[in-house]
């Protein structure tokens, strides 16, 4: 058997780019989460992939809505990727960000590189998670600047590391 912290200390040494899925809340409010298990899966159709912990509120919205916004965060963006990381009942930080609405109600939070709105085409539950398979139906792209990253379990910027 592997070791469970061993394993998560070699996971962290893949660098990731970070991303803050959007859903829609009961209400049909916004609601954010911050992950780093977001792939691309083909060109044609054009598809991707996160992967939801079943603890999260998101993965509820999700379950119910079968759609969800990924949005690629830029540099200038890591306190927003930390605030979404949070519980929503510890976001209590003054953080500032708005959104915009894509065609199918979707939030696109502002000032990201890359928003993907995406209808879910399928789902695989494995152990605490559920990697939900996304048909990218809309795009935009906005991308000046450096992506923020995470490597080795903090915020990582290859230009001053
Ligand atoms: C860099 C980073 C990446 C994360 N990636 C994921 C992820 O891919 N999937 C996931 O379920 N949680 C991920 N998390 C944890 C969620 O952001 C966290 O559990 C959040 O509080 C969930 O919010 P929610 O319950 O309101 O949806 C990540 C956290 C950090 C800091």
């Amino acid at each position: 058997m592997l070791d469970t912290s061993e394993f998560r200390a070699a996971l962290g040494l893949f660098a990731t780019g970070v991303t803050v899925i959007t859903t829609l809340d009961d209400d049909g409010e916004p609601h954010s989460m911050t992950a780093n298990a977001f792939s691309s899966i083909c060109l044609d159709p054009p598809t991707v992939m996160v992967c939801i912990a079943h603890g999260t509120n998101t993965h509820g919205f999700m379950e119910k809505t079968s759609k969800f916004g990924v949005n690629i965060l830029r540099q200038e963006q890591q306190e927003l990727g930390a605030h979404f990381a949070k519980k929503p009942e510890d976001r209590t930080a003054d953080v500032e960000f708005n959104y915009s609405k894509a065609d199918d109600q979707l939030p696109v939070l502002n000032g990201s590189m890359v928003f993907f709105g995406c209808e879910v085409l399928g789902s695989h539950v494995y152990g605490d998670h559920t990697i939900y398979v996304g048909l990218v139906k809309e795009m935009r792209r906005n991308e000046s600047g450096a992506p923020l990253m995470f490597y080795n379990s903090r915020w990582y910027n290859p230009a001053e590391d």
